[in-house]
């Protein structure tokens, strides 16, 4: 599949390290292409050229570039637009928006046309170059309106190991996004550490 990720930092480096591994055609679109360093099979473009490359576009930047990099990207129409970013105060402290918008909700109406999910938003990205642990895949929670993009997406997911479970429409991403704020809060004020995941039980 040709994926454009837009970011090629924490979260966009390892997705696309691990896509490009399994297979996948990875264009990294940034503001400095020369500048950045990219994992073998893939390569570095303009934000325009990267999403233009994708039929899965995905949008890994801190969330004060969301408008910036979506207007790079140009008309996404049509296109998945997975969505990882989290809408971080800038001072860490919380979310800088919710309970009646998300982030995955803004970039829906910042794409017109686009086929947004929410996903890896809700987890560190170390988890998303290693979501085993031992014989459990930590669960990765995803929401969006378009079932068939939904489809591209938990088929990603699970490529990388871990196990994609459907948390419904878009709006639901303002429950993940506060989700993404505790796992942050666990591991980073609570003292857990980032080698820890969420799991959904099921009897
Ligand atoms: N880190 C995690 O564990 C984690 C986990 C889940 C979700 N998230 C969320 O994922 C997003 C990315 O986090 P990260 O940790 O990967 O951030 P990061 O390491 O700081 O990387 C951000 C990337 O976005 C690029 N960028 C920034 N503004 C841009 C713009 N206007 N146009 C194009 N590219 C732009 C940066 O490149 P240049 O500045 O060089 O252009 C950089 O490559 C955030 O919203 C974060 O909340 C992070």
């Amino acid at each position: 599949m040709r994926i454009g990720i837009i970011g090629a930092g924490n979260v966009g480096g390892t997705l696309g390290r691990r896509w490009a591994g399994a297979g996948h055609e990875v264009v990294f679109g940034t503001r400095h292409p020369g500048r950045v360093g990219t994992p073998p099979g893939t390569r570095a473009a303009r934000v325009r050229e990267a999403a233009e490359h994708g039929e899965v576009v995905v949008l890994a930047t801190p969330w004060d570039g969301v408008r910036e990099a979506l207007a790079a990207a140009g008309d996404l129409a049509g296109k998945v637009l997975l969505d990882c970013t989290n809408p971080l105060a800038a001072d860490l402290s919380g979310l800088a928006i919710g309970h009646t918008t998300s982030a995955g909700e803004q970039v829906a109406a910042l794409s017109p046309g686009a086929r947004v999910v929410k996903v890896f938003n809700s987890t560190g990205a170390g988890n998303m170059a290693d979501p085993l642990y031992g014989e459990q895949a930590a669960t990765m929670l995803y929401c969006g309106d378009d079932g068939e993009a939904k489809g591209i997406a938990a088929r990603l997911t699970a490529e990388l190991g871990f196990e994609p479970v459907d948390a419904g429409p878009l709006r639901n991403a303002r429950l993940l996004e506060p989700l993404a704020m505790l796992w942050i809060s666990l591991a980073y004020v609570q003292g857990l550490g980032p080698g820890i995941a969420f799991k959904l039980l099921r009897r």
